[in-house]
């Protein structure tokens, strides 16, 4: 487990931090205010690796916030998306979709630090969660028929919130869905938002042989074009 302590503000090395750009554009609360200046032990005992993705691995840790310890998920970015534009788009989407309540709340960004630590964000903790993709695969018995027709409203509504906010998430697939197998509703939690856009699409030039591998991609952006409300609903098909 990571352990997260706070520390004084002259701590140098491991502070979760949010570079300044970013914390104007994001109008941090005093919650986050106090975590900027926490610190985050390293040599803790074994960390609990909650999963990995193209970008990072991402690990449960701890914060203290207000003498109370918080479990949270770190995620740390690996080389080469380990730098500060494609984390800050992550952490910074994460925080525009906060009150959506669908999508992990932002506890700050873990800068790099001396001794060649990963950065990172952390993030809230999907307690007892798997990927959707997972539950797909497994097809757990305790699914219902009714909870697969609720986890599809959720999809469909979810993606429903964040595209109304102006964001397009871009790479939506069961990977990047999580699943609290312990609630009744199974509820969902849209994570990952390294791809996201804002109040306009993204082109992800590939390959040919590329086009051919990712079926799951709309057909224009196999062909060079902008990602859309519209390749956001054929993600969204995807799944279903
Ligand atoms: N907030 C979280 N709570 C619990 N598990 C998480 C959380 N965020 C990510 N994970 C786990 O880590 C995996 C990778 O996270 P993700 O943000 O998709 O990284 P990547 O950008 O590398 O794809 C997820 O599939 C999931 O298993
Ligand atoms: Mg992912």
């Amino acid at each position: 487990m990571i352990d997260v302590q706070k520390e004084v503000q002259t701590m140098e090395d491991n502070r979760i931090v949010v570079d300044k750009d970013t914390e104007e554009e994001l109008n941090l609360d005093p919650e986050e205010e106090k975590l900027r200046n926490s610190k985050v032990d390293t040599k803790a005992e074994q960390y609990k690796c909650l999963g990995t993705g193209v970008t990072s691995a991402v690990f449960e840790g701890r914060v203290v916030i207000n003498n109370c310890f918080k479990s949270v998920a770190v995620k740390l970015f690996k080389q080469p998306f380990d730098n500060l534009e494609g984390i800050s788009t992550d952490a910074g989407f994460l925080k525009m979709l906060e009150t959506t309540g669908i999508t992990p709340k932002l506890f700050g960004i873990l800068q790099r630090t001396s001794e060649g630590n990963h950065p990172g964000i952390v993030q809230e903790l999907v307690q007892n969660s798997i990927t959707l993709h997972q539950l797909i695969v497994g097809q757990p018995h305790f699914i219902t028929k009714q909870k697969w027709y609720n986890i599809a409203y959720q999809l469909a509504f979810g993606l429903k919130s964040i595209n109304e906010k102006g964001v397009l998430i871009n790479d939506l697939n069961s990977d990047n869905v999580l699943v609290n197998i312990n609630t009744d509703e199974c509820r969902l939690t849209f994570i990952d938002m390294g791809h996201a856009s804002f109040m306009h699409g993204k082109r992800f030039p590939m390959t040919t042989e590329e086009a051919i591998i990712y079926s799951h991609l709309a057909p224009e952006m196999k062909n060079g074009g902008e990602t859309s409300e519209s390749s956001e609903v054929f993600a969204l098909g995807w799944m279903f």
